[in-house]
């Protein structure tokens, strides 16, 4: 087993390019299933969540190639298969596909450990959309099994902009003969990503961008070419590490209009922040201070997915920071990780109240989740000293490079192997 070594302390300088964004390409590799005719996904990161979706799509007999950074597939003889957890490897990848997968065979079946409701983040406005769509839901012996039983208009009414629900609904919908009104849509940009390739493709889907979504289904869909939006959540990631560590950095390729919450934050708590249509350049000179109250929140808020590297920043600030969790209440496993370099948090109920500190000190720690794993690698690379990470593989399912990317910036990391 290898572990990460960090050598923490050093300012971050210079300039990355953002990669496409890995919650874009998740629904819209899935949708490739929906068309006819080869589908060119281009600027797709190359990232083990995807790769997870690649090889579903090869399970369901479809063409997938990478070349560079563009995934070919044409899914003309696709065949319909269980998704197995097992063999996927990759539980929420298949989650993603059950619209799709209802969509083109007319039934879907995916592994759910414990049945179609989970415990820790559930299927059920998924299931319930989709039944009220006309399909029948059931438990079989592979998990959660899905069927056409009368596909019919509806209106329907999310009681939370889930993305992933949205985005299942909208698979389903546009090649089924049915119209679908979803109301409480989510608004997230990946989304808006997932609704123009689908409308490039030949789909009718009106109020995109809005929580009222119109889907006329029952179109066939062909298959295009498709250049993926940046990565929010990666852009926010290095912005919050140059805040942790000090120092400028420049983020080219990115869409700062869809990042105005967690840049008005940097700003107050003392960065400059200069932005272009496509750049953001952030500074940081001297010690930040608090960021207030930050509350996730469904996209235009704050995003979940940015509160824990945003939280590494946190800190070190001269000030109180309280991070309120309104997407996933229980999102704070990073927290205990953190505190291993010195930092003064305390969590109550679904919020984490953090003091900052003057300084953060190498620990050995590991990461407990994508984003929380970057918050980590932030303080290990703020904190002074060695650091030892583990479990730093789970960063590959969300950042396309990342070890090259935080080396060019100017940070001293490398991989060890463990000692027997
Ligand atoms: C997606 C993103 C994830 C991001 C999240 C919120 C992908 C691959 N993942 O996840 O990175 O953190 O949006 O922006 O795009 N819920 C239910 N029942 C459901 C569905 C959701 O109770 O059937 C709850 C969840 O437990 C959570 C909230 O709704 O509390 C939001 O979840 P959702 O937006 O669905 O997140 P994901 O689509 O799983």
């Amino acid at each position: 087993m290898q572990h990460l070594t960090v050598y923490g302390g050093h300012r971050l300088n210079g300039s990355l390019a953002v990669h496409g964004a890995k919650n874009s390409a998740l629904p819209i590799l899935a949708a490739t299933l929906l068309c006819r005719g080869e589908c060119a996904i281009e600027r797709c990161p190359n990232l083990s969540d995807v790769e997870a979706a690649m090889v579903i799509l090869r399970k369901l007999g479809c063409e997938v190639r990478r070349e560079g950074t563009t995934v070919f597939v044409r899914a003309d003889h696709a065949v319909n298969a269980p998704l197995d957890y097992a063999q996927t490897g990759k539980m929420r990848a298949s989650v993603n596909f059950i619209g799709a997968m209802l969509g083109r065979f007319g039934s879907a079946s995916v592994a759910q450990p414990g049945g179609c409701v989970l415990g820790q983040r559930p299927i059920d406005y998924h299931l319930s959309a989709l039944e009220a769509m006309g399909a029948a839901v059931s438990d079989g012996e592979n998990g959660c099994e899905l069927h056409w039983s009368k596909p019919c208009d509806c209106e329907w009414t999310l009681p939370f902009p889930s993305v992933g629900a949205t985005e299942n609904v909208l698979l389903a919908a546009v090649s089924a003969p049915i119209s679908v009104t979803l109301h409480g849509a989510a608004q997230e940009p990946e989304i808006c990503d997932l609704c123009r390739f689908l409308q490039a493709a030949g789909a009718d889907i009106s109020g995109v961008g809005t929580k009222d979504l119109h889907i006329r289904g029952g179109s066939t869909l062909r298959g295009v070419r498709h250049t993926l939006i940046s990565d929010r959540i990666e852009t926010a990631t290095y912005l919050a590490a140059c805040a942790a560590c000090g120092g400028s950095i420049t983020l080219q390729q990115t869409a700062p209009q869809t990042l105005a919450p967690v840049l008005a934050l940097l700003e107050c708590a003392g960065c400059t922040v200069s932005t272009s249509d496509t750049s953001i350049c952030l500074t940081c000179e001297g010690r930040l201070s608090g960021f207030g109250t930050v509350v996730s929140d469904a996209y235009p808020a704050f995003p979940t997915d940015a509160q824990a590297p945003l939280m590494a920043a946190a800190t070190l600030a001269d000030g109180i920071s309280i991070f309120e969790e309104r997407v996933f209440p229980e999102r704070f496993r990073h927290a205990a990780q953190l505190k291993r370099f010195g930092a003064a948090i305390t969590l109550q109920n679904s919020a984490a109240i953090v003091q900052g500190v003057s300084h953060l000190h190498g620990a050995e720690a590991k990461a407990t989740d994508l984003r929380g794993g970057a918050g980590v690698l932030i303080a290990a690379l703020a904190a002074k000293g060695e650091s030892i990470l583990h479990d730093t593989f789970l960063l590959d399912r969300g950042y396309d490079g990342w070890m090259q990317h935080w080396i060019d910036l100017g940070a001293e990391i490398f991989y060890e192997t463990d000692e027997e």
